[in-house]
């Protein structure tokens, strides 16, 4: 692990550390642990030098650790998951989960701390600072392709919805495909891509972004409205039990779309819709479509009724949506 990262480990509990006992423990010397924490600015991490006592972290910070959260795990839930690995710097979750070596490992996690090539829906990047967010991954075998795969991150969004719900918060909806919203802000989104066909069914890995705590200078690489759990509670919330929720809940929704398909999930879904009856544009990369949006299919399809009154359904992932009236 690089050096920048065993002294987070260290500055972690938000107590001062001297530069000697930092140096003593990495094993190099002081002028390399102060090379070192230079490198911590580069991860917007915010360090207090204090002479004579040292460094510490401006806050401290709970990082991720997989036996913590595997403590939290419903029995059920811990049984689907082979293994969870967390790591501090990853490309991107979705890219780790999708190399050939992971094929076939149903239920695998994948967290990280940093991404530096995290990605978005429709080939968007999604900015993904060190230590505050949640940026989650996790693999699953879609047995029947009858049942449309991509309905799958329909499913993942209602428990990433429930799982915020069982943490106290209310007002969160649900934006066609995936978005999770609070308030009419993005709170959340979640990137699904297909890995391999198996026989009849096939191999998707599905990511969670969550703003978990953005900073200033990250919410203005953002062009649209966002918002965090810290703000909206006034708290930093502890990160393993809010990963460990976030996996019971989307778990326990994965498994009855494997067993019932979307159908069985969609009242749900439009329980939480935020644009249903209302006039958006469709967006899709050749053409806007306006109309009314009148929820999803049993696909997850989005249902438009244009101005002709037929309802159309759109799909896939190239697809946004807009309001524009309210
Ligand atoms: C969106 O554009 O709304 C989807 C964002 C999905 C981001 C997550 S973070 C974890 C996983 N790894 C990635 O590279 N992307 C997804």
């Amino acid at each position: 692990m690089p050096h920048k990262y065993k002294l987070i480990e260290l500055l972690a509990d938000g107590r001062f550390h001297s530069g000697e006992q930092m140096a003593r423990v990495l094993g190099v010397t002081r002028a390399a642990v102060w090379k070192s924490l230079r490198k911590l600015e580069s991860l917007d991490v915010e360090l207090h030098a204090v002479s004579g006592k040292g460094y510490r972290l401006a806050t401290p910070l709970e990082l991720l650790n997989a036996d913590l959260i595997k403590q939290q795990l419903l029995p059920a839930v811990a049984a689907m998951i082979p293994g969870i690995e967390v790591h501090m710097e990853l490309p991107s979750t979705n890219g780790y989960l999708m190399a050939k070596a992971w094929a076939g490992r149903h239920g695998q996690v994948c967290l990280a701390e940093h991404q530096t090539a995290g990605r978005g829906r429709r080939g968007r990047v999604w900015h993904s600072p060190f230590g505050g967010n949640i940026y989650l991954s996790f693999l699953w075998q879609v047995a029947d392709t009858s049942a449309h795969p991509g309905g799958a991150s329909l499913a993942v969004a209602i428990g990433v919805a429930r799982a915020l719900e069982r943490l106290g918060l209310s007002d969160i909806g649900l934006k066609w495909p995936n978005d999770i919203q609070y308030r009419g802000q993005k709170l959340a989104g979640i990137l699904l891509e297909m890995t391999a066909e198996s026989g009849s069914g096939c191999t998707v890995v599905a990511g969670i972004g969550l703003n978990v705590r953005l900073l200033p200078a990250h919410r203005q690489d953002i062009q649209q409205a966002v918002t965090d759990l810290q703000t909206i509670t006034g708290a930093m919330p502890a990160r393993n039990s809010l990963v460990a929720t976030i996996l019971n809940e989307t778990f326990q929704v994965m498994r009855q779309f494997q067993n019932g398909g979307l159908s069985s999930l969609r009242e749900e879904w439009q329980s939480r819709d935020v644009y249903r009856g209302r006039t958006v544009v469709l967006v899709t990369p050749n053409r806007w479509i306006e109309g009314t949006a009148q929820g999803i299919d049993d696909q997850g399809q989005l249902l438009l009724q244009q101005a002709d009154g037929v309802i159309s359904r759109f799909s896939g992932g190239e697809l946004s949506l807009r309001a524009v009236t309210p």
